[in-house]
């Protein structure tokens, strides 16, 4: 088995080729270019899922198949399993896809993004039994900066914006803006979009209400155009576009958001929960008018949930397959059935008056 050196100056220009990445698909060219210059394999490449299969990407070696079905080949099968495999002989592989006939063993590493696979990295050599641990070790750190989010951006979110929301009230602290983050990067993967820009204004969304309740998104925009650190990762032009969607994410916007970034983050931030909403309600009712008595209480949630969530109310949904748009109905339906909707209020009223 061969002894690799797997330097520091190798890792040093992988991670400086990987934060300087504008998206994914130049940073696994980048690597796939090093790691081949650097040991000579026989074919070193990406795969990425793309509509449900694995779609050739950036590689360094000669021609290969385009496409690989989930499942199939080493590498259909380490995105099935989201494991890396190492195939010291690929005629003892059953299944094996030869792209060459001089491919003799084969590491399939998975990309992995927040338990999804994206892509696999895919090395071949010309000889028997070349991959060892040490090297899965070290190309599963590599694969991890073809993640659709670049590593040094997620630090930089992780330990300087997340922490801020751990000052804001309970509906906006870091679970909120975390799986607002999660929602958003499930949304936009329907999109052709920039899961960065996606990532970077969800997680941004309501850093204003540091100032202001009622004008924070306007001061989160305000605060993204002077954080001078997102320079770092994005242009000028990006910056705006995270500035605008995070200014149009409110749900009593007037008019529709004006990109998909603002779509997403505006439909990624509403949580249409049925029960969830109901309970909100009611408990800002007590909250904020507590002279009113039970009828005054149940006149006040029945006013607003019109006022906002029937038709014609003010919320707007921007993404009309999301998951959102089934609950709205489901809550639509309850909003009809006075009945219904009463003794749901009433057991809540009971619970928090
Ligand atoms: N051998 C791979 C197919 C890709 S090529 O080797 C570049 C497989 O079995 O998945």
């Amino acid at each position: 088995m061969s002894k690799r050196d797997w330097n520091q100056s190798l890792l040093e220009q992988v991670a400086a080729y990987a934060a300087a990445g504008p998206d994914e698909l130049s940073r696994m060219a980048n690597i796939s270019a090093l790691l081949y210059k650097e040991f000579a394999w026989h074919w070193v490449g990406f795969y990425r899922v793309v509509d449900g299969e694995l779609v050739l990407g950036p590689f360094q070696g000669p021609a290969a198949c385009s496409r690989i079905a989930f499942g199939k080949g080493v590498c259909g099968t380490a995105w099935k399993e989201k494991k890396t495999l190492i195939v010291p002989d690929v005629d003892a592989f059953p299944g094996h896809i030869a792209c060459s006939a001089l491919s003799r063993s084969e590491i399939v590493v998975p990309v992995i993004d927040r338990g999804s696979v994206t892509a696999v990295l895919d090395i071949d050599s010309v000889q028997k039994d070349e991959f060892d641990e040490r090297d899965r070790e070290f190309l599963e750190r590599i694969a991890s900066e073809a993640r659709p989010v670049r590593s040094s951006l997620e630090r930089y979110i992780t330990q300087e914006i997340i922490p801020r929301y751990d000052h804001f009230d309970q509906g906006h602290d870091r679970r909120h803006v975390l799986r607002v983050i999660d929602d958003a990067l499930a949304l936009s993967a329907r999109y052709r979009i920039n899961p960065e820009i996606v990532y970077c204004a969800a997680a941004c969304h309501d850093l204003g209400l540091a100032e202001d309740r009622k004008t924070h998104h306007l001061v989160s925009g305000r605060i993204i155009r002077e954080d001078t650190n997102l320079r770092n990762w994005f242009s000028a032009k990006q910056i705006e576009t995270i500035a605008q969607a995070t200014e149009d994410h409110r749900a009593s916007l007037d008019r529709e958001p004006r990109d998909i970034y603002g779509k997403i983050i505006a439909e990624a931030d509403r949580q249409i929960d049925v029960q969830t909403v109901v309970r909100r309600t009611v408990q800002f009712g007590l909250d904020h008018e507590p002279g009113l008595d039970r009828e005054g209480q149940w006149q006040r949630c029945h006013a607003h949930l019109m006022e906002k969530y029937a038709e014609g109310g003010y919320l707007r949904l921007w993404i009309p397959e999301s998951p959102n748009a089934a609950r709205l109905e489901e809550l639509r339906e309850l909003i009809r059935d006075s009945a219904r909707l009463r003794a749901l209020f009433d057991r809540y009223y009971d619970q928090f008056a």
